[in-house]
């Protein structure tokens, strides 16, 4: 897809924030730290709209990106980032659950992993949570470019498996460092915009 326009619009931290455009909307979730804000940029070509960060836990908000007055990208903080007080991870997930309770216009969702490691529980978690609310789920497999090709396939075969994926849900190997797979992330996206 050709992104001619792309904005925040906001970061919320609660529902009243929140766009009430009628358009489409994809959320975007994975640990902290993973390369959710990277992978949006990549594929909006724009090199920082999406704060991006070495250390973990940089978007602590809920952030919503308008893109070509079509619809929402909605990048929702990370979980799983060890050094977070449990009253921290309360806020966490009541954040998530006001939010993916409520949100009418949310099509699908991107779960991003780590293609290097076996999904943590707190990956396996969010995949049953957003099953839970019946969300189609694209795997976001990143970091494509640390894995050599022949070790492509078994890397996948794992997440599959750990993550129990239904047949429906489909994974893409990704890099936001060699776009590799940015192409076959929109074709999965397509059906969920209009
Ligand atoms: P939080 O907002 O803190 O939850 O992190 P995030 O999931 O948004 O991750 P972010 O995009 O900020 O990326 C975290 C780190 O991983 C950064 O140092 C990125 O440069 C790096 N990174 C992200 N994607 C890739 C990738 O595909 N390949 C490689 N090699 N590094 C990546
Ligand atoms: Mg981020």
């Amino acid at each position: 897809m050709k992104v001619n326009q792309a904005e925040i619009v906001i970061s919320a931290v609660s529902q009243k924030q929140y766009p009430k455009e009628p358009i489409p909307e994809i959320a975007l979730a994975g640990r902290s730290n993973v390369g959710k804000s990277s992978f949006i940029n990549k594929l909006i070509q724009r090199k920082s709209l999406a704060r991006t960060s070495s250390k973990p836990g940089k978007t602590q908000t809920i952030n919503f990106y308008r893109i070509n007055d079509k619809f929402h990208f909605v990048d929702v903080p990370g979980y799983g980032y060890a050094k977070v007080s449990k009253k921290e991870r309360e806020k966490w997930g009541q954040m998530m659950e006001e939010y993916f309770s409520t949100r009418e216009f949310l099509r699908a969702t991107v779960l991003i992993v780590d293609m290097r490691h076996k999904p943590s529980e707190g990956d396996q978690m969010m995949y049953d949570y957003l099953k839970h609310f019946d969300l189609p789920v694209i795997v976001i497999a990143t970091k494509a470019d640390k894995i050599s090709k022949g070790k492509r396939h078994k890397h996948l075969q794992t997440i599959i498996q750990t993550l129990q994926m239904e047949d429906e849900d489909t994974i893409i190997p990704f890099s936001a460092e060699t776009a590799e797979g940015k192409e076959y992330a929109w074709r999965a996206l397509y059906p969920y915009l209009d």
